[in-house]
């Protein structure tokens, strides 16, 4: 199933980690590694850092880390073999056919050939919109003011008046009826045969973050009903894991997101330069696209439309993005309906003041809930105060509840005294939230005792790493079977082999591991942060405690095995006498 290591380790060294990292982050070299803005996490001062010599790259901020193969698969959300198989294209290796099993195989070609078909339909609407047959559909576009660059960039098109023209292009290439209808561009009835979806609509593509086209959105030209017709879902077109324009917002850099409702919005919004625009698929907003927006951002800014509908759809949006550990914030498009109509009528600076003014979601929804309440009426105000309070208890965490009781209460005319004893009285009888749980978020988790375990262990690979001529000083104490963590065991079995036969390759490590995790583990292991010692007297006093804690675990770890494993009796011999040796032995490092 997998490519040979050989190869993996040939498409590797051709891809060197800076020149890759280069094209989708800015970086610059300081010492002896190069620093940027993690992509992975939101920061304002850089503690993404990228080493030639090592060909890894790994954040201080949030623990991600990796080598070539292990930035693409986060970045390019793409699977191993996929990141080989990008890089590979990219150097010029040529891969061998992967041998898939034979249902595998069926479901990669039809997966192929779904793509194929919306790409060759997709080439076809946007060939009619600038023929003579698709006119109306690009006046249409040129009236909402779309430039010709614009309807380019969006890869824009038009479906015809005629309501069998595409089924008969596909099919005079070769496309059966059977994938038609079943990539949704075509349907079949007893009447009128084959017959396209899409007819007489401009056709919005919609492409997945890899610019793939997936599926379509088609609008009608005037105010007939259904205004839009969306494809539907297909094997390849999850509509709650993808989010327009996200091919495009997912490198724009902004900082933040901006979540719009409609397509026409994302456009207008990414015409006025502002490339940080998605729009959900015409279903509401899910949980998968907001984790799918973490990756790029950690603050979203809600411009829904600014009707009941909107605002409804606003405040369950929301509580998503707080349940993924997303901040939101709402902007305020009035008088006019969506962002579109905002930008046509008041234009980009306008626009850029709103979303500096843009208001904490909470007091959005505080202030929408208020509208239910008579503040005149001093019961109906009281109500509103405990609703406020118990709103108050999703704040897990003392620090950011607190200062939240103390806005409120401000901004309320509440006493902060009254309205905290009230948070509380209710957090007695329900409890607080519960903070969501992240994963592959890359905060770091809070130190346990089996931390103290690891660190030691974790050190030692570090410092193997950094410094491999201490390797020597240290081999006949310490062996692979010292480290008590499997992933740290199998690391160290390959890195101490890697140092026995003179060559040092911890990139080439992180890549017999093909699982994305496992690999920013491995990662960590070789940039666990080394206190910055001045003196060689200190640094050998380090590296000493470092090498006699990993062998004091071990003993620890062998002697609660005796009875329960035959070999351990042998380690814990062993261990003892290192022991005695190491504690009697200076180590030099030089
Ligand atoms: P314009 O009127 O062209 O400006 O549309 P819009 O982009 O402002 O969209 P609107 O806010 O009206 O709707 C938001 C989204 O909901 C659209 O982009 C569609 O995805 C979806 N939608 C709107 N109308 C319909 C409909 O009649 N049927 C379906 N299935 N989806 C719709
Ligand atoms: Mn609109």
């Amino acid at each position: 199933m997998y490519y040979p290591d050989e190869l993996v380790e040939e498409v590797r060294m051709k891809n060197d980690i800076v020149d890759v990292i280069s094209g989708y982050v800015r970086i610059q070299k300081k010492g002896s590694s190069y620093f940027g803005l993690c992509p992975f996490h939101n920061e304002k001062s850089p503690s993404f850092s990228v080493s030639q010599s090592k060909q890894m790259f790994y954040c201080f901020g949030c623990g991600a880390g990796g080598n070539v193969f292990t930035f693409v698969m986060q970045y390019e959300n793409y699977s191993f073999q996929e990141a080989v198989k990008f890089l590979a294209d990219r150097a010029g290796v040529n891969l061998p056919e992967m041998e898939y099993g034979e249902e595998a195989k069926k479901r990669e070609s039809q997966r192929a050939r779904l793509l194929e078909v919306n790409k060759e339909a997709a080439k076809y609407f946007y060939y009619q919109l600038r023929s003579e047959r698709g006119q109306a559909g690009y006046q249409y576009l040129r009236k909402r003011e779309l430039s010709d660059e614009t309807i380019k960039k969006f890869g824009l098109g038009f479906a015809n008046v005629t309501s069998d023209d595409l089924v008969k292009y596909l099919k005079s290439k070769g496309y059966e009826d059977k994938l038609l209808t079943e990539a949704g561009l075509a349907g079949f009835d007893e009447k009128y045969g084959m017959h396209d979806k899409f007819w007489n609509r401009v056709m919005f593509p919609i492409q997945d973050s890899n610019h793939r086209v997936i599926g379509f959105g088609g609008r009608v030209l005037g105010d007939a009903k259904p205004k839009y017709l969306n494809s539907p879902e297909t094997m390849i077109f999850d509509k709650s894991r993808n989010l327009y324009g996200l091919n495009f917002a997912r490198t724009s850099r902004a900082g933040n997101i901006i979540l719009c409702e409609g397509y026409m919005d994302v456009i207008a919004m990414h015409q006025a330069g502002f490339t940080q625009a998605v729009a959900s698929l015409g279903t509401a907003f899910t949980a998968g696209q907001a984790n799918l927006l973490r990756r790029y951002a950690t603050e979203v800014i809600l411009a829904y439309d600014s009707d009941g509908a909107g605002v409804t759809a606003a405040l369950r949006a929301i509580g998503i993005l707080k349940e993924v550990g997303l901040t939101g914030k709402v902007l305020n498009l009035e008088p006019y309906k969506d962002p579109d109509e905002f930008m046509k009528n008041l234009g980009r600076e306008a626009f850029e003041e709103r979303i500096k003014q843009a208001e904490n979601s909470f007091f959005f929804e505080l202030r929408m809930l208020q509208r239910d309440y008579d503040l005149s009426d001093p019961e109906s105000k009281t109500r509103f105060h405990r609703e406020i309070a118990k709103k108050l208890c999703g704040f897990s965490e003392e620090v950011e509840r607190e200062n939240y009781i103390e806005a409120v209460a401000q901004k309320y005319h509440i006493g902060f005294d009254n309205l905290r004893k009230l948070v509380r009285s209710y957090a007695a009888q329900t409890g607080l939230a519960v903070p969501a749980s992240r994963p592959k978020s890359g905060i770091q988790k809070k130190s346990d005792p089996e931390e103290n375990k690891k660190k030691p262990q974790k050190l030692l690979l570090t410092w193997l790493v950094e410094e491999p001529a201490a390797y020597q000083k240290i081999k006949r104490y310490i062996s692979p079977s010292d480290f008590t963590e499997d992933l740290y065991k199998k690391v160290a079995e390959k890195l101490f082999a890697d140092l026995d036969g003179g060559r040092l390759n911890p990139a080439a490590i992180i890549s017999q591991f093909t699982d994305e995790e496992e690999q920013r583990e491995v990662a960590g292991l070789f940039n666990t942060k080394l206190m910055e010692l001045e003196s060689r007297a200190d640094r050998e006093k380090a590296f000493h405690d470092i090498v006699l804690a990993v062998k004091r675990n071990s003993l620890d770890y062998f002697s609660s095995q005796l009875g329960a494993d035959v070999s351990a009796i042998n380690q814990v011999i062993e261990g003892k006498k290192a022991l005695e040796e190491l504690s009697k032995t200076h180590i030099s490092l030089d």
